[in-house]
């Protein structure tokens, strides 16, 4: 939440930053602001709520200059999204410019303090506050060069405040001169040649340089144009590694899309297959997941598995409790991160945790990756973000190779996921009961996935079609059994993420014990209703829901046309080994959103009140 970039080199740092806060908007976008340092012992501050293109017009109409600065844009947590609010703060002297993300939670103790001791604050955040206090440490301390000054303030104020932070401060003091921190919150040195960079996310900073270093929790770390050093936020020293980041600035750029959402929606033939590829094992009819760092001893002996994750990433864990249960037969739970990380649920020595996440940031499901650890057990990881801290932090695990996924709502993200637990299931399935013949047959349909996508994906057109159809309905069900019980939830999470209109996602059968309430000529039903083991069941439901008039767009399998005679609309999907079918159910789900969502007017790729990674609890 919150994206952060920071700059000092050669050139000037105004379009760098813009350019940046233009790649992390996803991150946040209630308002923007960057403070460039002129060289002239001034800092010079630009910021308004608002979108970041209101920030652009700002800086043309009153430019700013210089090779040093910082900037971000906001997802507010303590204040309204206003001008004020907006980052960066200055301290009390207008010297010393900081860009914040996290939670300060005991600012408002420190802020009287302040106050009392004769501080104007301008703004409601939390973030004002750890500008003053820095400012404040750098005034009373006069002794040595202003940059370690700084540096020194900076450790001494982080020591006062209890939450989360990524920062990265800098004092007109000390030209050319960043200082950056974390605890929570995550933060990126970039190195150039001749220029260095401090940011949330690699992706701010592609298009300059692929060496990155992904800071650690408690890393400060202080930066010239030419040179930089990390150390703890206390003053011992840090180990850190510098790593190549293996996408390009290209990569996260739209294209010819309109949307990021669209683009990523049609990158899932590829992104599914970059999931899968180099794991299949013909040989042993299985799957390779080399990253899970576990002997096949210690796979056999693995009794139960808890799957913890957020959002998109907690349905594809949904999915991954069918299918590890049906294909391994082994006990599976799926837990939200923010309920696991609270709860103390008894775990035996033979469970396994899984924690699921795009971003590989999100704080609640670090924080159950830490609690699991904390109780002796091991967390593997299954994350998109090389260099992530879930990634850094969890014992094993596979990467999702699906690159930068920036809308906002997940899409293909959760087809990899999925892809990746099926390999998952595979694997432990073969370890256990599953027949050869059967893990054949679910490895050549793992590999025909990518062709069944794109069949899909060429009915885009068709789909936006009975998207207008409902374009006024005032809310949606979306229904489901077994496998696609997780693709109703996940559809109806679209929906509602971008479209804004009330949706809820249900298990089929569940219709009749109560939501059935809520059938109605104006609410459309949508049934993910595959040909599967529940096809003629879910049928049935159709049925009734059309007996009380309620409309009812289906998603089933190519060549199941008895189905037209209940259904208003129907979308076909090829057919697939039934726990495949929600990678394919998903992809309708996601057009009708999309399509729902554009034709509604709204703007898919930033839904308001949303972020894409979620740092603050
Ligand atoms: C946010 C995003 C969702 C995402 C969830 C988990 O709520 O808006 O799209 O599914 O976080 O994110 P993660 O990065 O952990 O998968």
């Amino acid at each position: 939440m919150c994206g952060i970039i920071g700059y000092v080199g050669k050139t000037d740092a105004t379009p760098i930053l813009l350019d940046g806060l233009q790649r992390l908007e996803y991150r946040g976008y209630d308002s923007s602001g960057l403070a460039v340092m002129n060289g002239g012992n001034r800092i010079d501050l630009r910021k308004c709520q608002g979108r970041l293109d209101n920030l652009r017009k700002l800086v043309g109409s009153r430019p700013v200059a210089g090779n040093c600065g910082l900037s971000h844009t906001r997802w507010a947590t303590h204040g309204a999204p206003t001008d004020e609010n907006a980052h960066p703060h200055l301290d009390q002297s207008g010297k010393l410019a900081l860009v914040h993300n996290g939670v300060i939670e005991n600012y408002q103790p420190l802020r009287k303090r302040l106050e009392s001791e004769g501080h104007t604050f301008v703004s409601q955040t939390d973030s004002e506050v750890l500008a003053h206090l820095i400012g404040k440490h750098y005034e009373e301390n006069t002794e040595g060069t202003a940059e370690m000054r700084l540096v020194h303030a900076v450790r001494a104020s982080l020591g006062l405040i209890a939450g989360t932070y990524g920062i990265v401060a800098m004092h007109a003091d000390a030209p050319g001169f960043l200082v950056g921190a974390r605890l929570g919150s995550p933060l990126v040195v970039g190195l150039g040649k001749g220029e260095n960079f401090l940011a949330s996310d690699v992706g701010a900073i592609v298009a300059h340089t692929s060496d990155a270093i992904y800071l650690r929790d408690r890393d400060l770390v202080y930066l010239t144009q030419n040179d930089f050093k990390i150390e703890t936020v206390e003053g011992g020293s840090s180990a850190f590694e510098v790593s190549h980041v293996d996408y390009t600035a290209e990569q996260a750029e739209r294209g010819d899309y309109p949307h990021f959402m669209l683009k990523e929606i049609f990158e899932q033939p590829e992104t599914v297959a970059n999931a899968f590829r180099g794991r299949l094992s013909d040989d042993e009819a299985s799957a390779k997941l080399g990253g899970l760092n576990l002997t096949p001893r210690e796979l056999r002996d693995v009794e139960r598995i808890v799957l913890v994750g957020c959002g998109t990433a907690s349905h594809a864990a949904m999915v991954g409790e069918y299918l590890i249960e049906s294909l391994a037969r082994i006990p599976t739970e799926v837990e939200t991160a923010s309920e696991f990380r609270y709860r103390n649920p008894p775990l035996d020595k033979h469970t396994l945790i899984f924690v699921l996440s795009q971003s590989g940031e999100t704080i609640d499901t670090l924080a159950a990756l830490r609690e699991g650890q904390r109780k002796g057990h091991r967390v593997l990881g299954i994350v998109n973000s090389v260099g992530s801290t879930i990634a850094r932090e969890s014992d094993g695990g596979s990467y999702l190779h699906c690159g930068p996924e920036i809308g906002v709502a997940a899409t293909k993200s959760f087809t990899s996921q999925v892809t990746l637990l099926t390999l998952l299931a595979l694997l432990l399935g073969r370890m256990r009961h599953l027949s050869m013949g059967e893990g054949q047959e679910i490895l050549r349909e793992i590999r025909a996935l990518p062709e069944k996508i794109e069949s899909i994906l060429q009915q885009s057109e068709a789909i936006r079609q009975i998207a207008l159809k409902y374009i006024d309905a005032p809310g949606m069900l979306f229904l489901g059994r077994q496998f696609n019980y997780p693709s109703a939830l996940e559809g109806a999470l679209k929906m509602k993420e971008i479209s804004y209109i009330f949706a809820s996602g249900h298990a089929s059968a569940e219709l009749k014990h109560g939501i059935i309430a809520l059938v109605s000529k104006t609410l459309p039903s949508v049934f993910v209703a595959p040909r599967d083991s529940v096809f003629e069941k879910n049928v049935s439901t159709i049925e009734e829901v059309k007996a009380r008039k309620g409309p009812v767009i289906a998603v089933t399998t190519e060549g199941s046309t008895e189905i037209e005679s209940v259904a208003d609309d129907v979308i076909y999907i090829p057919d697939t080994h039934e726990c495949l079918t929600p990678i394919l159910s998903v992809i309708p789900l996601q057009l009708l959103s999309y399509h729902f969502a554009v034709a509604r007017g709204c703007d898919v790729d930033k839904p308001r009140n949303l972020a894409k990674s979620v740092t603050v609890e």
